[in-house]
């Protein structure tokens, strides 16, 4: 038997983010359940035009409850599959307990079904939310190991800043003809994702290699290792040509998405954040190597 949710007093509204007031109320709580501003999106391009919000509104206007599924095509283990994300999913803690979470994960679900998408993916702290519907943990692994030697005679790389009207341009027409940085486990294209991800870590930078046309998204961690988190680029270039182009010589790399196109090996280490990546799919698919999602992904 279907459990009962407690909608009352509340509004059910779907497709809503061309409404300023329902989207600034989403901006309100996922500020409010994760400490995270989605706002700067607008200004980086907007949405990925394919979301499909479900929310529970109060009279006033604030989103009780809500989850939104888009597009979000992907390739695992060499095979294209064409998935949709699940994403922003929060109940305000007064309503929380009446099943709206339940009832808008059946409707992104039931969505998912009618449009037909192959896989399902999300992130989560709560995997048990989720396993009841048929998801998975996928393990994720990033990449360490010793720098290549840098490839001479690189033209220097220069530093792109999304706020800049011509390199938000730029960014946009790259994300558009990207390919994916890995045949093990990568984004299509995500083009709103790696917008709004290059706001929410000050550390990573984003630098232009005009020879390779390539956005590298990277930064240095710890130790002064090199932390590479994405490339955008119709080729790949191999990790010794980024760091010629980028001008700099590390002693240790960390890789955040597997580096099967990049030249280089080195060795899997499994992530332990707290969060895992879960998918649900009747395909038969697995992770043929170690393998994350780049963060610049993150969704
Ligand atoms: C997690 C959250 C969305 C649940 O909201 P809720 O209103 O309590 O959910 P519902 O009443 O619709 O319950 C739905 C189901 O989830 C289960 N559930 C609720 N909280 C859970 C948790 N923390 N872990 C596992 N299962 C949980 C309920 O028991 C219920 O199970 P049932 O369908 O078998 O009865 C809410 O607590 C929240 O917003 N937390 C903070 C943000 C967050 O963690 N979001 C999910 C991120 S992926």
């Amino acid at each position: 038997m279907d459990k009962a949710t407690d909608s009352s007093g509340l509004i059910f509204r779907q497709d809503y983010f061309a409404d300023d007031k329902a989207w600034a109320a989403l901006v309100s709580l996922l500020a409010d359940t994760f400490g995270i501003d989605l706002d700067p999106l607008k200004r980086l391009g907007g949405a990925d035009p394919s979301s499909m919000p479900f929310g529970w509104f109060d009279e006033s206007g604030l989103l009780a409850a809500n989850l939104s599924a888009f597009a979000m095509p992907i390739v695992i283990s060499g095979r294209k599959v064409n998935a949709a994300g699940l994403q922003s999913g929060a109940v305000r803690p007064p309503w929380r307990g009446r099943g709206l979470y339940r009832d808008v994960t059946h409707k992104a679900l039931d969505w998912c079904a009618v449009e037909g998408f192959e896989a399902i993916v999300l992130y989560t702290d709560k995997p048990d939310l989720y396993t009841p519907y048929g998801f998975r943990s996928l393990p994720m692994h990033l990449y360490a190991g010793a720098a290549p030697e840098p490839a001479m005679g690189a033209m220097p790389a220069r530093t792109l800043d999304p706020w800049k009207p011509e390199d938000l341009a730029l960014l946009q027409r790259a994300l558009k003809s990207r390919t994916p940085v890995s045949d093990a486990l990568a984004v299509c294209e995500s083009a709103a994702m790696f917008l709004i991800n290059t706001q929410f870590d000050p550390d990573v930078k984003l630098s232009w290699l005009e020879d390779r046309q390539a956005v590298i998204a990277w930064k240095v961690g710890d130790d002064n290792t090199f932390v590479l988190s994405d490339i955008i680029a119709s080729t790949i270039p191999t990790l010794e040509t980024i760091l010629g182009g980028l001008g700099i010589a590390p002693l240790a790399v960390e890789v955040l998405f597997s580096p099967d196109k990049l030249g280089w090996q080195g060795e899997a280490r499994a992530l332990d954040g707290g969060t895992e990546f879960m998918i649900r799919t009747d395909l038969d698919i697995s992770l043929e190597r170690p393998a994350m999602l780049s963060p610049m992904a993150d969704f």
